[in-house]
């Protein structure tokens, strides 16, 4: 349970009291109590309205409104106000603004506008958090804490003078000599040796390309400096409540800090959901977000915000259909989410987020948003029971932030989706090709097994992996130095990897290993790798079968983006290329290892091969359900003390069938009861347990 004092789904918003006048705030709760909310995010960013000069705080208009919640049985989730400091101080203290890369300093007129090395916005932010702390430590609505907003979203990086100053304490303390450094990012071209620690700058804009261990460096920097910021306020708020749990909301897949270095200080991963509701793929990869956050703990997370209809921010925000805000509510639940909350409660008038959703939209409480609203309220009650429930995923797609940045580098350089359709490249770095993508690559994996409905987690390397049948990781470009040994150990015990191309190019100073890829799992994915072959974006390659053995596989499928030239030492072949220079030399492999397997994919397969291939595999390690279902609709499973919870979800436009298990099951949600064939309407979801 993510808070003793709610048992049941949190259902609720950010809330920002501060717009609205004191009559509108009883308007609040009358509707709040109408729609079943029990918990809302509160100050997120109030701390301007919280301390007016260096020594005034001004918490009156917030116990205020903690009393009236409270009074109304209303708890709060209350964020630390630090995502949005007050213009006076910004101006007092000139180290608070950031710096981006090309070294041009940010104004005020934002949020999220400061460097996470700051002092004085990292003392300031502490002494509020301090005050916020002893001042609600016992307020009876006081449920949850919230640190800040989405660390890294407006400010990714900063490149000021005080994180410079930072950064080459880092080095001091990571290469102890500035010989080991020069050693490890390789200076000795392009007039880069360093002679003096204080010659090295932050990696700002140049006239070209940069050095690429100095920019990995700086990315870990700064990662570690938003660890640093959070744990500023998250140190302060244990001492004081130790039984508050605590969480930060994060983007799913921001890739400017390392969310696994967070896992140990969050008593609850929490993330804001925006898919665009004309995405047609944003089902499975909103899934593939909620198994990260899912797999950060192994723990039931929490949707902090979604939008109850459009957001603001894509070119063009369309509504979201009626029932479609329903069946994504539920859809974070079937992942593993404990609540359904949105950004925001009531829709603004003024001010930046004025064309934002709310749930109680500009119309009011008359409007379709608010009714969808008011009856999800409702019906969450139904399925209380299911808190704390466990998704059970028995497959895991392996992450790895170190391979994420070196393989899209350059800061700003933004998603390159699977199948090619949005580019947002970079030039500004030497590489292979522009085609290929970390995340991309990860989707198009998590699709695979999110079609065969096989539950996968998204986990990092320092989470547990040994209960896992079946672990991929996609372009696992870095190895580390406990890498190697963490995946023979997982592979040797009896688990399935699966490793994908422009595996294991370089260490962790981002210097090549010599003598053939996957450099040190060489041995492991029994292959050694002469050199790889970017494709053009519109050329194709084909995979032929060799060895079935008990894969279902087709005799021969295509390939795109890239190609190997892949020698087998003790792996065996499962299939070889067709066509090029590199025709009947391997183009995929199995290798046997202690009691598991260790596949390698030196290609990019198309989705058939995908699904053939994972269908076997899955299948191999009992991880199919024994039923299939038409596109779009999925079967999510949350188990509870051996007592299961079918989620059924249909993102099509029409109602459909499908053949279930022949047991009797009830629906949660309708009182309705099924065997056998399924059939569920439109947008429509199912909460199926065995009657
Ligand atoms: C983010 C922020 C919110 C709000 C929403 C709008 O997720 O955390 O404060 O701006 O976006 O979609
Ligand atoms: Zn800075």
């Amino acid at each position: 349970m993510i808070t003793k004092k709610i048992p049941k789904i949190l259902f609720g918003a950010d809330y920002f009291p501060e717009q609205w006048t004191e009559e509108v705030w009883q308007d609040d709760i009358r509707l709040m109590k109408k729609a079943n909310v029990n918990l809302v995010s509160i100050a997120i960013f109030s701390w301007a309205l919280l301390q007016r000069d260096e020594n005034t705080y001004t918490f009156e208009w917030l116990d205020k409104i903690m009393d009236l919640l409270a009074e109304n049985d209303i708890y709060v989730c209350l964020a630390t106000s630090s995502a949005a400091q007050p213009v006076w101080m910004t101006k007092k203290y000139d180290d608070i603004l950031p710096v981006l890369e090309s070294g041009l300093k940010l104004n005020i007129g934002s949020r999220q506008t400061y460097c996470p090395n700051s002092p004085s916005y990292l003392k300031f932010s502490r002494l509020l958090t301090e005050k916020f702390a002893l001042r609600y430590k016992d307020h009876k609505a006081l449920a949850l804490w919230h640190i800040n907003n989405e660390y890294a979203q407006k400010t990714k990086a900063c490149f000021c003078s005080t994180c410079e100053t930072k950064f080459i304490k880092w080095c001091r303390e990571k290469y102890q000599t500035i010989e080991n450094l020069n050693k490890a990012w390789g200076t000795e071209l392009w007039g880069e040796y360093y002679f003096d620690w204080e010659d090295i700058n932050a990696p700002k804009t140049s006239s070209g390309p940069r050095n690429s261990s100095k920019l990995m460096d700086y990315k870990r920097f700064i990662s570690e400096s938003f660890l640093r910021c959070y744990l500023n306020e998250y140190d302060v708020i244990k001492k004081i409540t130790p039984d508050i749990p605590v969480t930060t909301n994060f983007e799913g897949d921001f890739k400017n800090f390392d969310h696994s270095s967070f896992k140990d200080y969050l008593d609850v991963v929490s993330w804001n959901c925006y898919p665009n509701p004309s995405d047609p793929y944003a089902q499975w990869r909103v899934a593939l977000r909620h198994a990260m956050m899912r797999g950060l703990k192994k723990k039931p997370f929490m949707l902090m915000e979604q939008a109850p209809s459009q957001v603001d921010w894509y070119p063009v925000n369309v509504a979201k259909r009626p029932g479609v805000m329903r069946l994504f509510s539920y859809h974070a639940i079937a992942h593993g989410s404990d609540s359904v909350m949105f950004f925001q409660w009531r829709a603004q008038k003024k001010g930046v987020e004025k064309y934002h959703s709310g749930m109680v939209p500009h119309y009011g409480d008359e409007s379709r948003v608010f009714k969808e609203i008011m009856e999800l309220g409702k019906e969450l009650e139904k399925i209380k029971e299911i808190i704390g429930s466990d998704n059970n995923a028995k497959a895991a797609i392996l992450m790895d932030n170190d391979s994420w940045w070196a393989i899209e580098t350059p800061y700003g350089s933004g998603v390159r989706s699977f199948d090619n359709s949005v580019f947002w490249a970079n030039f500004t770095q030497p590489f292979p090709s522009i085609c290929i993508g970390y995340f991309a690559e990860i989707e198009y994996y998590f699709n695979s097994l999110y079609n065969l409905n096989v539950a996968c987690d998204i986990v990092f390397f320092n989470s547990d992996l040994t209960d896992y049948k079946i672990i991929i990781a996609p372009m696992l470009h870095v190895i580390k130095p406990n890498y190697k040994e963490k995946l023979e150990n997982y592979v040797n015990n009896g688990g399935i990897l699966i490793l994908t191309y422009f595996s294991g190019v370089l260490n962790e100073d981002s210097t090549v290993f010599l003598g053939g890829y996957p450099g040190p799992l060489k041995d492991l994915m029994g292959i050694k790798i002469e050199e790889f072959d970017p494709l053009m974006p519109d050329d194709k390659n084909y995979i032929v079968i060799k060895e079935k053995k008990d894969l279902k596989l087709r005799q021969e499928y295509s390939c795109t983006l890239w190609a190997e030239v892949v020698h087998a030492v003790t792996a065996k072949e499962i299939a070889v290329y067709k066509n090029d220079f590199y025709a009947d030399l391997p183009c995929i492999t199995e290798n046997k290892f202690g009691k598991g397997k260790a596949y390698y994919i030196s290609t990019r397969p198309d989705e058939s091969f995908m699904n053939d291939f994972f269908k076997s595999l899955c299948n191999e390690a009992c991880l199919l359900q024994p039923f299939s279902t038409p596109d779009k609709v999925e079967v999510f499973l949350r188990i509870k003390r051996g007592k299961e919870y079918y989620f059924i979800l249909n993102f099509n436009d029409m109602s459909l069938e499908f053949e279930f298990f022949k047991e009797n099951f009830i629906d949660l949600l309708s009182g309705k009861l099924f065997s056998g064939k399924i059939k569920i309407d439109k947008k429509d979801v199912l909460v199926l347990v065995k009657n």
